[in-house]
């Protein structure tokens, strides 16, 4: 696939209206960035976390950011969802600039990640977690008491929500009851039912066995193809896995950008990355 860095996705606009037959052929052979960073800096202090990264991710990609711990990862997920604006750079979103936007904003506009488990309330349901994740977005009053007053559009989103994630004979178990790795299939499903176009999932396999990070990798797999992913994760062969194209985050900046199988083989990214405990 053709990989653009975002100063030539720039130069792309501005061939302006002139060009017409050019920016269609390009536009014909170049998928649509959904997501792009320009020099985007997040410093705590004296501290810069995110140190001026760029990087565009098209319309349907599964992108894979990796690298170790303390890398930057987090932070630039929250710098793209509002947490943490920027203190400098720009982030646009299908074209729109969202730098300075709050995170309902974004997430309004599509950009969805999977919830912390915190979020999930332990002493509902499976079905009564989403149904709340399903008012929260609309902002309509929730009662849990009386009738749970799903209108046609909320249940259909709710079942599709829970049979990607792998939940759908468990909707009556008490959160609570689930095991962990269904608590982070929940968290899932959570994301999905707001159908975003752009879902950024941070380490979903993070503490799952064996057996779970596969099921994990699975329900990432089949989701839909036009969604565009960008997944943070720790574990290599499940990143490299289910990633078209890997950014390898270090101290902050991108240290390489590549395929799959060129990261695997990569020395710089071996020498800061698979050299070190991959888990602090
Ligand atoms: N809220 C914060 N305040 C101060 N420092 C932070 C904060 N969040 C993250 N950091 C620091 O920023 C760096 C990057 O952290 P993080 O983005 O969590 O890395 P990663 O997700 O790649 O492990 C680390 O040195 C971390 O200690
Ligand atoms: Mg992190």
């Amino acid at each position: 696939m053709c990989r653009l860095k975002s100063q030539d996705l720039d130069g792309r606009h501005e061939r302006g209206h002139g060009d017409r037959k050019a920016v269609s052929f390009f536009q014909s052979t170049v998928p649509e960035p959904v997501l792009v960073l320009s020099n985007v800096v997040v410093a705590f202090g004296a501290l810069r976390a995110v140190d001026g990264v760029s990087l565009s991710v098209a319309r349907g990609e599964r992108r894979a950011i990796i690298g170790p711990n303390g890398a930057g990862k987090t932070t630039l997920f929250n710098a793209v969802t509002g947490v943490l604006p920027p203190t400098s750079g720009a982030i646009t979103f299908e074209g729109r600039t969202i730098t300075r936007d709050p995170p309902h904003a974004r997430a309004g506009l599509g950009i969805a990640r999977t919830f912390q488990i915190t979020n999930l309330f332990p002493t509902l349901s499976v079905e009564d977690n989403l149904i709340l994740s399903l008012r929260g977005l609309k902002s309509r009053k929730f009662s849990l008491f009386g009738s749970p007053d799903l209108d046609e559009d909320e249940r259909k989103r709710a079942e599709r929500a829970l049979s990607m994630s792998r939940l759908g004979d468990r909707r009556s178990i008490l959160v609570k009851e689930l095991s962990y790795g269904e608590q982070r299939q929940l968290e899932m499903a959570l994301a999905i039912a707001a159908e975003p176009r752009l879902l950024l999932l941070d380490e979903p396999a993070a503490g799952l066995s064996p057996a779970e990070r596969g099921l994990v990798a699975d329900i990432i797999r089949a989701l839909p193809r036009e969604l565009t992913i960008v997944l943070i994760e720790h574990d290599m062969d499940l990143a490299l896995g289910l990633a078209e194209y890997v950014t390898c985050l270090h101290e902050g900046r991108v240290l390489v950008e590549a395929a799959p199988d060129a990261i695997r083989k990569n020395e710089q990214v071996q020498e800061v990355y698979l050299g070190k405990p991959r888990h602090a």
